[in-house]
């Protein structure tokens, strides 16, 4: 058996009972920087944008990193070198981006409720295109540009109306989900910003889901999409953009993930003779299965016939479990051949019943040993909290033999250093 078939992460690998991410002992990072603490791997990274660039050469499309999955600044100075664009649906993305060194001319920017101090700031960037969610939206948008003399780029995100067959909580392209504008809308939509002269149309966006681990739901969107754009064509209304969003899921247990460049050339070949460039907005798929997050276990607790391994991470720190019942492969970091396994629930100190990493694991582990909870690169670190007043993590980034701190563990002090402790009324 291949490390890659042992576990769902391409660099990660167990040699003489450790594990290893490319070249560095994940013993090496607790002991650098303690736990819990994220830890990437670079050419997992580079990997997997290798595959999205075979799949989608430069000349074919763009290739817009969701900053959701994973808005680590050194993460998304690593996209901006490699020659990414960027898909943001915050005024704070849109600084982080700025701040990693990204060109805003390269960002689209998604999200059902733009602000107005957000769409300012997005005109005066010049960023790369706004996805419209709603006509009240466009009338937003509209006026703010014509306000500050300026023209802005516009692509309606549509809603196809397609099952992407995934977690209700992730599914976004349903005709009852609060994302984008039907396809009749859109068509209203374009007409009114063609005569706009404070908008100029750039094309139409969708994305109808995440963790997709089937491409039929993706093609079945494509194509709706393409006979759109011929509609649109017929009436004089000629889009640049074609951009089919993110989606692509990834192998957290069992599932057989899509190959990502065999996908991309069956959605390219559904535009095959269209002029439009495409675009793709992918998070999970980039980021996923290139970060783990560490952790120790505290206690091994038995009552009656349960145990529990009580870890130092919590539901603060990787939320998947808790709000999606999502499954994180969770492994020893080092092989404890003298210890027996037990069958037990994963779970964080915060006061919560939802509060686990796993259920149901059977872990050959003692206090004080560590364990990497695998595929926790994307929607980890950015859906944290600070629930129970528990500092954020750390993040460090593997290359190699070499690791760097790329966001230290938060200090508990800070939690609440901009609070104020009022005097109650007398
Ligand atoms: N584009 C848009 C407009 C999106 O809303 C998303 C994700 C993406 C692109 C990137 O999708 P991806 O390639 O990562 O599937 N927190 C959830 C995932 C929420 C995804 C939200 N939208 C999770 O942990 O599974």
């Amino acid at each position: 058996m291949t490390p890659s078939d042992l576990f769902p992460m391409p660099t990660l690998s167990r040699r003489n009972g450790t594990l290893i991410l490319e070249a560095t002992p994940l013993t090496a990072i607790a002991e650098s920087y303690g736990t819990p603490c994220y830890v990437y791997s670079e050419a997992a990274i580079r990997a997997a944008w290798a595959a999205y660039r075979e799949g989608l050469p430069p000349e074919a499309g763009t290739i817009h990193y969701a900053v959701k999955a994973n808005s680590n600044l050194s993460i998304l100075r690593l996209f901006a070198e490699l020659g990414a664009g960027f898909d943001i649906v915050s005024g704070g993305e849109l600084e982080r981006v700025v701040a990693a060194g990204g060109k805003p001319e390269t960002v689209v920017f998604s999200g059902v409720g733009k602000a107005v101090w957000e769409i300012e700031r997005a005109l005066e960037l010049g960023i790369g295109a706004f996805h419209v969610e709603s006509l009240p939206e466009l009338e937003r948008i509209a006026t703010i540009a014509h306000a500050h003399g300026v023209t802005a780029p516009i692509s309606f995100r549509v809603n196809p109306d397609v099952d992407p067959k995934t977690h209700p909580y992730i599914a976004t392209g349903l005709a009852r989900s609060k994302f984008g504008v039907t396809l009749d809308e859109a068509c209203l939509g374009y007409r009114q910003a063609m005569d706009h002269p404070a908008l100029s149309v750039v094309g139409v966006a969708c994305h109808i889901g995440s963790q997709l681990i089937d491409d039929a739901p993706l093609i079945e969107a494509a194509e709706r999409i393409r006979r759109f754009v011929e509609e649109l064509a017929d009436e004089g209304i000629r889009l640049t953009t074609i951009d089919l969003g993110g989606g692509i899921g990834i192998r957290y247990r069992d599932e057989s993930p899509l190959d990502v460049a065999q996908t991309l050339r069956r959605l390219r070949a559904v535009f095959a003779g269209r002029p439009e460039r495409l675009a793709v907005e992918p998070g999970r798929s980039l980021v996923g299965a290139a970060g783990l997050l560490l952790t120790r276990v505290e206690y091994v607790k038995i009552r009656d016939d349960h145990t529990f391994f009580v870890v130092d991470a919590a539901m603060n720190d990787l939320m998947r479990p808790a709000l999606y019942e999502a499954w994180h492969e969770i492994v020893p970091v080092v092989d404890r051949p003298e210890c027996l396994p037990r069958t037990g629930d994963v779970v964080g100190p915060v006061c919560e019943t939802g509060d686990f990493l796993g259920l149901g694991r059977t872990l050959a582990v003692a206090a004080g040993d560590l364990l990497a909870v695998l595929c926790a690169g994307a929607y980890g670190m950015t859906m944290s909290s600070n629930y129970n007043t528990r500092p954020r993590a750390a993040e460090v980034l593997v290359r190699d033999s070499s690791h760097q701190l790329i966001r230290p563990r938060e200090k508990r002090e800070q939690l609440w250093a901009d609070e104020f402790a009022l005097l109650p009324n007398a």
